[in-house]
């Protein structure tokens, strides 16, 4: 139960939403759930392959361009289409849009890793047939991706026709009217090549300015050989074209590899050949097994059980699978924004990875969440680069969306001036050493990321009357740009400044040598360490006494409060129908800013601050960013209002399912679908993580059973089921560890499940 989500509506909006739904990937490619026959005409479809961080540059038109203002974006391309495939019965061609359909039925098998059609058809001239598509991208050969038809005429048919399709003339969706999706720059690649290679058929494509390269390689196989066989190179396509005579059933597979220059190096040609010879002998039951297989190991440690509710739970497990579906799983790749599943975003990576993705495969898959954190490492050179052209002499400024490390936000209120990514990047390194005690990853990448972020506050700072301040950033909620001291930014800079300190030390005592080459390396005096310090002791973090809350910035409380209740539903997101200026001016937050940083820095506020600043800023804000519901359900948790906390997390575990924010066509909303994992695990679990370990608070709302879910802590699996009256913690793999619950120690060791009441 609950493996399955089914979506069987045709019409145009849900079509479009289907193809997001429907979309699948491994992390390196991505394939959007679109028909292999095709639509009827005038019907909307984004048809999209995705290779990750496969990009292209674009230019920022700025028509005023001030200093270090982006002038070239970098976006991912939309590549080589393999899905088409079209049938034709005698002279009908089969299309949902023609004839009658008599029984359909569309599926994701979450645990078998493929998603299917099934589909029984009368055509208008009266034939009936049965087709069940199937399709997979495959985890363990990651280039593949795998089509096959099951074809059954009911009804007497001469010929059976099969037309497939390898297309290189492909463009990129736009939407001059929503910020969220880009406005123009569709055509990005051209077809170099097409060729026949033995039984292959291959296109390349390279795109315009970053001369990246991928070819896609088609073998099709057949259940026996076609009466008629014949393949035309229709300028960038490939079209094979099969007749089959007067069979009852006849299955055809399309093995697409696809390859490409950041992976495969420069002969993307000849590397897809070597995969497709190593698939020769390889069935679709072979691949099926192995897709079965890779899951099983996912959902062992990453499955998450609620009783008591099918639709939160088809919820939690869609969105834990299109996350594994799109994180990158080799360093050149991260998880953007909408994953491998649509073009929202144009494929950018922000800060969405390390709040609400990272903690995911940090606790569940520590190698995926390792290779996250490499991925940023990399980009430190240019993250360093960022701060010097923005005018700071020293530290790393990390692009607020990025592909390749520069920045790409054209609007630098809501981009570049969120300099809480920064520490934001800085707090998953801290947290990865917190689940993993990994000193050797800490000296190697950790403390100089923390050391080049802590650099960035110095520099950004300034210190007044006693108080280190930081002027002019943005933080979470863009509803309010750049001001002076947001809380939230300012709290991370302060974790930030300290962990650098603390990494140092850390790395010191791990060993001596390893501290000497990094203090060597960056040119670290010990007056360095010194200012880190002082500045995270002296760090100004805005708090109204009178309402005692957190302020948000020196400046937000003294706004008017936009009048929520009055705003028509219809200028919701209010972004897509005000001014930002007009935004700014009130108090009104877009997401979690204040509350976010009471979750993620548990110290911060004892429990009457945090329930009178959740309170407050629950009162102003709009969720119309899908980075807010998990946040505010966890918090909601956090303060014992569970029947609360269950209704944020609902809107997060359903969002994409039920489209709620209306734009699920444009690709999946990922920080939100990490939020459905943390809203569950950090929000009724209680979780949380420091140096003194692992702890919890569970407590489930009313119309749960129990809540079931592993996690990954310092080489150990620990299981933890919950009920209303206790908390049953197993650990299932590793050495004993003790663990808090409710501030009292419990031991665990070997298998035995211990029992802590509620
Ligand atoms: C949110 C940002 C987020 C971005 C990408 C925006 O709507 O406000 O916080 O990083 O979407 O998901």
């Amino acid at each position: 139960m609950g493996w399955t989500v089914v979506r069987n509506q045709l019409d145009e909006e849900s079509l479009l939403v289907n193809e997001s739904l429907f979309a699948l990937g491994n992390g390196y490619l991505g394939v959007r759930g679109n028909f292999e026959e095709g639509y009827a005409p005038g019907i909307n479809s984004i048809r999209g392959t995705y290779i990750n961080a496969f990009h292209d540059e674009v230019p920022i038109e700025q028509a005023e361009k001030l200093h270090a203002f982006p002038e070239v974006s970098e976006k991912l391309v939309n590549i080589i289409d393999a899905q088409t495939i079209m049938i034709c019965f005698d002279d009908e061609w089969f299309s949902l849009f023609d004839g009658d359909i008599l029984d359909y039925k569309r599926e994701i098998n979450m645990d078998e890793g493929y998603s299917e059609r099934r589909i029984r058809w009368r055509s208008p001239q009266g034939k009936t047939v049965r087709l069940h598509f199937r399709r997979l991208v495959s985890f363990r050969t990651k280039e593949l991706f795998l089509q096959w038809i099951d074809i059954y005429p009911e009804s007497a048919c001469r010929n059976i026709r099969v037309i497939s399709y390898l297309d290189g003339d492909v463009t990129n969706a736009a939407d001059p009217d929503d910020p969220r999706v880009a406005s123009g720059h569709t055509k990005r690649t051209n077809t170099t090549d097409v060729f026949q290679d033995g039984p292959n058929h291959t296109v390349v494509n390279r795109t315009f300015e970053t001369r990246l390269e991928t070819a896609a390689s088609v073998r099709i196989r057949t259940s026996r050989t076609p009466d008629v066989y014949s393949c035309e190179y229709h300028g960038e396509a490939v079209v094979e074209d099969m007749t089959f005579r007067e069979e009852e059933h006849i299955r055809v597979s399309k093995w697409t590899v696809y390859t490409d220059t950041y992976r495969h190096g420069p002969d993307v040609k000849s590397e897809a050949r070597t995969i497709h010879n190593e698939l020769a002998d390889v069935s679709i039951a072979d691949v099926l097994t192995g897709q079965r297989e890779y899951l099983h190991g996912f959902w062992q440690s990453a499955d998450i059980q609620v009783e008591g509710d099918a639709n939160l739970q088809t919820g939690i497990r869609f969105n834990l699978f299109q996350l594994l579906q799109s994180v990158g799983k080799e360093p050149a790749s991260n998880i953007s924004a909408k994953g491998l599943s649509g073009e929202g975003y144009e494929g950018h990576y922000f800060w969405d990875t390390e709040i609400y993705m990272f903690p995911v495969f940090l606790m569940t898959e520590p190698s995926i969440a390792k290779n996250l954190l490499e991925h940023r490492y990399s980009l430190l050179p240019a993250a360093k680069y960022r701060a010097k052209e923005v005018g700071h002499e020293q530290g790393a400024l990390f692009p607020w969306r990025t592909i390749k490390g520069r920045e790409c936000s054209g609007f630098f209120p809501a981009g570049t001036a969120q300099y809480h990514i920064s520490a934001d990047i800085a707090y998953s390194f801290v947290q990865y050493y917190f689940a993993t005690n990994d000193m050797a990853f800490m000296s190697e990448y950790g403390a100089e990321i923390l050391v080049e972020t802590a650099r960035l506050w110095i520099d950004t700072g300034h210190e007044k009357d006693g108080q280190f301040r930081i002027d002019d950033v943005t933080g979470p909620d863009e509803y309010t740009c750049i001001i002076n001291n947001n809380f939230y930014t300012n709290a991370m800079a302060r974790f930030n400044l300290r962990w650098a300190v603390k990494s140092l030390a850390l790395v010191q005592d791990y060993s001596q040598e390893a501290f000497d080459r990094l203090v060597m390396r960056l040119g670290i005096e010990p007056e360095e360490i010194f200012a880190f310090q002082r500045a995270a002791d002296r760090m100004y973090l805005p708090y109204d006494p009178e309402r005692d809350i957190h302020a948000q910035d020196d400046t937000f409380l003294d706004k008017d409060r936009w009048n929520l209740a009055a705003t028509p539903k219809e200028k919701f997101p209010l972004l897509l129908h005000y001014h930002p200026l007009t935004l700014y001016r009130y108090q009104v937050c877009k997401q979690a800013d204040t509350v976010l940083a009471h979750f993620l820095l548990d110290d911060l506020a004892d429990e009457t601050t945090m329930r009178k600043t959740y309170e407050y800023y629950e009162a102003v804000t709009t969720h119309d960013s899908s980075l807010s519901y998990c946040v505010f359900s966890i918090m909601a948790a956090r303060l014992g209002d569970q029947e609360k906390a269950l209704r944020y997390f609902s809107e997060t575990a359903r969002l994409d399912l039920d489209n709620t924010h209306g734009n699920t066509k444009d690709g999946l909303h990922m920080a939100n679908m990490g939020g459905t994992w943390s809203a569950l695990v950090y929000g009724f679990a209680g979780m949380r993580m420091s140096e003194s370990g692992l702890s919890f608070r569970p407590s489930l709302p009313k119309s749960w059973t129990s809540l079931t879910f592993h996690i990954r802590y310092h080489g150990r699996i620990i299981q933890l089921y919950i009920d209303h009256d206790a908390a049953e913690y197993t650990l299932v793999h590793g050495e004993p560890i003790t663990v808090t619950h409710r501030a009292a120690p419990i031991k665990l060791a070997d298998g035995t499940a211990v029992r802590a009441v509620l």
